[in-house]
């Protein structure tokens, strides 16, 4: 049987201005982990934070930090990321030569391991590494903004992914990534997603609360 979906609200959408209480509102409304966007201007063409300003978010959250890099060479930052408070340590497939040593090293720093992958990006890239991947991230949308159009194919990527995962018997879980709202979550879920990333949709949310039941309830 399918575990239930896991919502992992991105911060990208909140108000930085007021992050103490953005934080306490995802706690507040039932929601699994916080989603950490960090972007680099060179991966992606938007900059967001690095390791000081995760470590002060950390002051006021004891949420799980799931952190998505979305940088260039993401290797040399991993012990800055543990230091920080994070506690899942995601990144993408197509910044990274050698990534199956550099999952390895998140699971020896204590950290959950994940790649990522966008839209374009085949599954046979993480084939043969995914026994030390704990999840792979799936976007579903260009990355570098919040608040895109989910890109529909993905839907037959995760699906794909599912079967990979199950024929292999392992336990990684599939997150994904992109234009989530409440009405596409349904699909998205039963194509074999575990955790749904959501950022504008949860924070233009009136009743996060709600939200988050309807989630947990797909
Ligand atoms: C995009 C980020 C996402 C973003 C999702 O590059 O990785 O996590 O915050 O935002 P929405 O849910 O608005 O697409
Ligand atoms: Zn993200």
């Amino acid at each position: 049987m399918k575990t239930k979906a896991l919502i992992a609200p991105s911060i990208l959408s909140a108000d930085f201005s007021k992050m103490r209480e953005e934080l306490a509102s995802i706690k507040n409304s039932g929601a699994d982990w916080v989603h950490v966007d960090v972007m680099d201007g060179h991966f992606v063409p938007n900059l967001t934070f690095g390791p000081p300003v995760i470590k002060m978010f950390r002051q006021h959250s004891d949420m799980i930090f799931d952190v998505h890099l979305m940088i260039e060479e993401p290797e040399r930052w991993i012990d800055a990321y543990k230091e920080a408070g994070a506690n899942r340590l995601t990144f993408h497939i197509e910044a990274c030569k050698h990534a199956h040593r550099y999952l390895t090293a998140i699971r020896e720093k204590g950290m959950a391991s994940g790649i990522t992958l966008n839209p374009q990006t085949s599954l046979t890239e993480v084939e043969y590494i995914l026994e030390e991947c704990d999840q792979v991230l799936l976007m579903s949308v260009n990355p570098g903004f919040g608040g895109q159009k989910f890109i529909e194919p993905v839907l037959e990527k995760i699906k794909n992914l599912r079967k990979m995962i199950d024929c292999k018997g392992l336990k990684t879980q599939i997150q994904v990534d992109g234009g989530i709202n409440l009405e596409n979550s349904q699909r998205i879920y039963e194509a074999g997603a575990d955790i749904l990333v959501m950022g504008s949709a949860f924070f233009k949310a009136s009743d996060k609360k709600s939200l988050v039941d309807k989630i947990h309830s797909l």
